[in-house]
Parts: structure tokens; sequence; C-alpha cells
């Protein structure tokens, strides 16, 4: 007996023995031990403090070495157009992130922060990086083998800035294109936006099989993405961003839903929580879907964001009780909040909160838990600091190539020529000349749109590209002349004999809620500028647009309509399909609308008396 308990004290005495071993030699930090020993290892020893910290996100206006040692911060995020200096290269952003990094591992557990930025369409705060067509023109190619390559290449362009977080894809299905955003949708359609969720395994890399719904990203040269925005962003009242939307739960499920099954199969990271309601209750403070939906019947395992300073707006004016913001919002099952600067005022009331037993420390655990989780999946403790050994893919050629195919693709075409008569594209090479005119026809700003280096996007030579008036004259034959006016009148039109005009007008650049329009006219002159031209020359109409706009007025004169979409950095692809080196294949992603009192109108709808109905895109073949 006395000996069975000896022998019993020995077993006791050897477990507690390797424990303590084991613990000195920070279970965590070993790469081979399981990932939910990593994470129990870790979560263990972290205080309060520590967890509480790694909730939080903020901008790199506020971060800096110091503040992520001494607040334990878990994420620092660039915000719309937010770089360390204009124009700064990609060194100083691996400088930058570095950086902060440092602060971040020089903390007792070295607990590496993640960096997160919006790389919508190529890594587009970034000055030289390529820029892709935005989500709208990519619906349109509906090639999602191509969509997983540009996630990709966007993927290697932030790595090659440091970063290793993206807010993309948004999976939005925009009902209504007065919403801001709706180039940030890949269609209108469910079926198109889910097809597309096919970036994701660009962006991670392809998830391992028997791995489905867990977080799964590639390693250093992949990063970890983002769905945003849950649930029911694109189908606001009147396209007002961040509005409520009405709909029955059937309708928000098979409408809204439909992109999260898709990106959670295909192991996405995180996902955002939307500005927006659904039937009145704000999407941030709402338990049952972010909890019961996304967490436990989806099983989503990554973690879930907030967007930007999102639970501010939970109460009806803004930041009007930050404590009770925080209390619902963290409660409903927010993981990480996207604060974004004051982080002080946030620590104190979660701590509050938690003290006081209003929030479980059990929901604080499963928040860290699945923060851990994507940090450790992606190896981030195993290379938490970036080098300049990747500096060069940003805006690489073989990128640019990628987009430029992309640009080709995305075209769609409206009209060519009168029905019975000979169609207008594509355009000789040779001809005596061409005029080319309009506002989007010699600016790169316009033809990226919103979110390109700016968050609003800007006007002119804003990053490397090509225009499309510069991708004209490299493609037309050395003797054909090409005359370029932005805004003609007509006695230039009448006065040069030219044999055709491209004509390049559309919408200015335009973000979020800014972007938010009821009437959704092409801005003047746009409309001038088409009427002088096309009265006078053959002419193809070019549209840089991020919606479908008005044009039933001015169909009848124009000979060939194209939508471009917001082709981004490569504006040779346009002159590529119109010239006839590739043909038009591009479909529409949306509707497009008679007369803005039809909308919304969707694919489906009882009433639906389109000018060009879903699906619709006239076809070419390349020129032989
Ligand atoms: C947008 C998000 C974006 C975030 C960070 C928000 O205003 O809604 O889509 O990821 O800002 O820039
Ligand atoms: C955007 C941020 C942006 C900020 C600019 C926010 O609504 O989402 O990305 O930096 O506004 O004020």
């Amino acid at each position: 007996m006395r000996q069975e308990v000896r022998f019993l004290i020995g077993i006791v005495v050897a477990c507690c023995w390797v424990v303590l071993a084991s613990a000195d030699k920070m279970l965590y930090k070993n790469p081979t031990k399981p990932l939910g020993l990593r994470i129990k290892d870790l979560m263990r020893r972290m205080s309060l403090e520590e967890k509480i910290g790694q909730m939080v996100q903020i901008e790199r206006t506020v971060a800096s070495h110091q503040v992520l040692k001494n607040y334990y911060i878990g994420s620092v995020l660039s915000g719309g157009g937010s770089a360390p200096k204009k124009k700064a290269p990609a060194q100083a952003w691996v400088d930058m992130v570095n950086d902060l990094q440092n602060g971040s591992l020089s903390t007792r557990l070295g607990i590496p922060m993640i960096y997160g930025i919006d790389a919508v369409h190529g890594q587009n705060t970034v000055y030289n990086a390529t820029i892709f067509p935005h989500n709208i023109g990519l619906g349109a190619t509906r090639d999602p083998e191509l969509v997983r390559k540009i996630g990709a290449a966007t993927a290697l362009e932030v790595r090659a800035t440091g970063i290793q977080y993206v807010f993309a894809p948004c999976i939005a299905v925009c009902r209504d294109p007065r919403w801001g955003r709706c180039y940030e949708s890949y269609s209108e359609d469910p079926e198109v936006v889910r097809a597309m969720t096919e970036i994701i395994h660009g962006l991670q890399g392809e998830t391992p099989p028997n791995s489905l719904g867990v977080p799964y990203v590639a390693g250093k040269e992949k990063v970890a993405a983002c769905a945003k925005h849950f649930v029911g962003d694109g189908g606001t009242v009147k396209g007002i961003n961040g509005n409520n939307t009405a709909i029955s739960r059937h309708g928000l499920l098979g409408t809204h839903m439909a992109g999260y099954y898709n990106s959670i199969i295909k192991g996405v990271a995180t996902v955002m929580v939307s500005y927006s309601s659904w039937n009145g209750v704000k999407m941030h403070a709402n338990h049952d879907m972010i909890t019961g939906f996304l967490k436990e019947t989806m099983r989503f395992r990554g973690f879930v964001i907030t967007d930007y300073m999102a639970i501010d707006m939970i109460t009806p004016t803004i930041h009007e009780n930050y404590t009770y913001s925080i209390l619902k919002s963290v409660n409903a099952g927010i993981d990480m909040v996207m604060i974004p600067f004051n982080y002080t005022e946030f620590i104190n009331g979660l701590t509050f909160l938690v003290k006081n037993n209003f929030i479980p420390i059990s929901r604080i655990d499963d928040a860290v838990a699945r923060i851990l989780r994507v940090k450790f999946v992606m190896g981030l403790f195993e290379n938490p600091l970036a080098d300049y050994s990747m500096v060069n893919y940003l805006g690489c050629k073989e990128h640019r190539e990628l987009a430029r195919e992309a640009v080709r693709k995305s075209l769609v075409l409206l009209k060519n020529g009168e029905n019975g008569e000979e169609p207008v594209l594509p355009l000789p090479k040779k001809t005596s000349r061409i005029l080319v005119a309009g506002t989007h026809a010699d600016n790169i700003g316009y033809q990226c749109g919103g979110w390109t280096i700016e968050w609003q996007g800007a006007s002119g030579n804003i990053t490397a590209g090509t225009t499309i008036l510069s991708a004209i004259r490299n493609t037309v034959d050395p003797k054909t002349k090409v005359t370029f006016k932005e805004n003609p009148d007509v006695e230039f039109v009448k006065s040069k004999d030219f044999s055709h005009a491209i004509v390049v007008v559309g919408e200015k650049p335009y973000a979020e809620s800014l972007g938010d329009n009821l009437n959704l006219t092409i801005p003047h002159p746009g409309p001038t500028i088409l009427e002088n031209v096309c009265a006078h020359v053959k002419c193809v109409v070019v549209l840089i647009t991020g919606r479908p706009v008005v044009i039933q007025p001015y169909l009848p004169q124009i000979d060939a309509l194209v939508a471009a979409w917001l082709p981004g950095s490569e504006g040779q692809g346009v002159a590529d399909v119109l010239f006839g080196n590739f043909g038009f294949t591009g479909k529409l992603p949306r509707t497009w609308f008679k007369t803005v009192d039809q909308l919304p109108m969707n694919v489906g709808d009882s009433h639906y008396d389109p000018l060009f109905p879903f699906g619709y895109g006239l076809m070419t073949e390349p020129l032989k």
C-alpha cells in the first residue's frame, strides 16, 4: 500500500515536472505542437490586460512601438489612404510594419500583432502597386479562376509591403446601384458572388483536404482575408450606406448570406461586420446573427472584426455611450474591434465590464482564442517580421499583365452599330484620324476609382499605369493620327475629318457614403462631350463607372457602347479589345435600368423591364 502511494506521488511529481519543463519551453512557441495546445498554453499564461489587448485594432496614425508594447495591442490597420508617407516605397511600409511588430515582440509573451489594410483591388493604398479592376468588373468576367489569380497576385503585393492581412473580399450582393459601394460588389446575383469567393483561395492559399471551415493561410506569401460586410450590406433601403436592410430571414439567407457559406468552407480567416441594420437591429449588436448564426450554425472558427468605428454607431448618435457600445458588441460575439483611435477608452471600458461581470470571461477567451488561432495558423509567430525580399512584386510586370487580362475580360459590349448594319467594333488600327475625347480618357485616378491611393480615390497621375488614351496610341498603326481633346466643341469635332471617335466618360471616384447617389446621371461635362462628338462622328462610348448609370437618353446617338467599369491601372486592356486583338466576352453582372425610378430592380423581379438585362453582353471575335 505504502509503495503504491509512493508510486502515485512519483507520477504526480513527474507530471508536474513535465508541465513545468514544457512551460519553461513555452510550448506555444513550438510550431510542431498541435494548434489547440498552442492556443491553450498561451492563453493560460495571459493576464486579462494581455487578452483585452489582443482584441484591439488601432489606426497606424496612433500606433507606435511603445503603444503596441504598453497596451499589448493585437492589431494595427491602415484606414483608407493611410500611408507612412506620400508615395512611400515598399521598403518604407516594411520598415513601418516591422517597427510596430518589434513593439509587440518585446512584450512579456511576445505575441505578434497583425497588420490589416483595404487591399480591395490590389494593394491599392500603395504607390506603384498593380491596380486591378474593381469587383463589379471582375463579376463581368464570370471567371473565378482569373479572380483566384488576382487574389494570389494581391497577396504577394501586400506581403511586399510587410502586411499580412487584407480587408477583402467584399462579398456584398448589391441590390441597388444607388449604393456608393456597388462597385465593390461582384454582382446583384448571389451565385456570381458565391463563385467569386474563389479569390479567398488566391489570397490565403488552397485549403488542404479535410480542413473545411478551419481558417487557413498558407504562410509567408499569403495573407489573411476578410469576408465583409456581415450581412446584408448590399440590401439597404435606397442603397444608403449603413442603412437598414428590410428583408425576411429567408431573403437574407438566400441573397445576402450566400457568399459566407462558401467563404467559410474556403477557410476565410476573418469576417467583418456591417455598419447596416437588419430589420432595425444594428448588425454590430446582433447576437443571434454573429454568435448564433455565424459562429454556431455556420461554425466559423476565425475571428469576427468590427467595421471602422462601428461600435460607436450602435447608439442613435455616434459615441453617445461607449460603455454600452462595448458591452453590446462584445456580447454579440465580436472578437476584434477596429476602434480605431480611442484605444485607452476602449481598454478601460472593456476591463471594467469584465471585472464587474457584465461580460463573462468566457466571451473574452472565445475572442482571444480565435485571434490567436488565426495568428498561429498563418505562421505569424514563426515569421513575425518582414524583409525586403518581396518588394519587387509590387507593381511587377506579371501582375500588370494579369490586370490587363482582367480588364479585357471585364468589358461589356452593350451596343455595336444599328441592327442589321455593319458593326462598329472592333475598330481598324489603320485609318486616317481618330478623335479621343472625354474626361476619363487620360486620367489614371479616374479609371481606378475609389479606394485607390486615397480613401475616396483622386484625379490624375496618382500612381503608375497606362491611361486609355496612351493605350490607344500604343495600339493603332503608326500612320493613324490620334487627336486628344478632353472637351471638344462641335466646331472642333467637324473640322478634322475624323474617321472615328472614342469618347471616354463616366463617374468621378468615390467610396462608401460619399458615393451614394439617387440620380445616377453621368456628371457634367460627360453628356455634353458625348452629344457634341456623337452627333458628328461615328463614335464609340466607353463608360468608366462603378455601376449602371442613366444612358437611355443618349443611346440613339451612340454608335457603340462599352461598359468598362473601374478598370484600374492597366488601361491597355481596353485598347486591346476596342481594336480587336481580343474579342468582347464580358456579361453584365447587374441589371442596367432604363430610369432610376425603376430601382431597385434585379434579375428575377416580377416587374423586370431593363434597358439591358442581367447577363447581357455582345460578343465579338478577335481580328485575325
Ligand atoms: C469600411 C470597410 C473598411 C474599413 C477600413 C470602413 O469604413 O466600411 O470596408 O475595411 O473602413 O478602412
Ligand atoms: C474609412 C477609413 C478612412 C476614414 C477616413 C472611414 O470611414 O473607412 O478607411 O480612413 O473613414 O476618415
